[in-house]
């Protein structure tokens, strides 16, 4: 759904131990964890009744998650990812205002493109533009 939190993402040195630690929540249902290569990362989802958590670990030492780690070796909240019904209209619209879009779009852990917004624009959270299905 357009306009809707998609997830919020959390780095973590280790996804089996934070899977672990997740699945202990009431109600929520873990995920099975996959490699996103493009990304740099390992993921794996955690549902929730109406919102997800996404744990990320880095794939390889040149990961951006990895950068995050070291400044946080216990982990913590990664970024938030927004969802919008279109993502290069979002882009530009967003660009136009002054906000920083880092890079191109590329696919995610859903196989949908995906985005990031520099923290700076943001308080100091990365963001995450998803386009919705
Ligand atoms: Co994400």
């Amino acid at each position: 759904m357009p306009g809707r939190l998609a997830h919020i993402a959390v780095a973590v040195p280790d996804l089996d131990a934070a899977l672990a630690h997740w699945r202990r929540l009431p109600g929520a249902r873990a995920g099975v964890a996959h490699d996103l290569p493009g990304h740099g990362v390992r993921v794996a989802f955690v549902d929730m009744a109406d919102s997800r958590i996404e744990l990320v670990t880095p794939l390889g030492d040149d990961s951006p998650v990895a950068g995050y780690l070291s400044r946080n070796p216990a982990g913590g909240i990664h970024h938030i990812c927004y969802e919008v019904a279109d993502l290069d209209a979002a882009c530009a619209g967003l660009a136009a205002q002054g906000a920083r879009v880092l890079g191109a779009p590329r696919p995610g852990a859903h196989g949908r493109p995906v985005i990031f917004l520099h923290p700076r624009d943001f308080d100091g959270c990365l963001i995450e533009l998803e386009q919705a299905p």
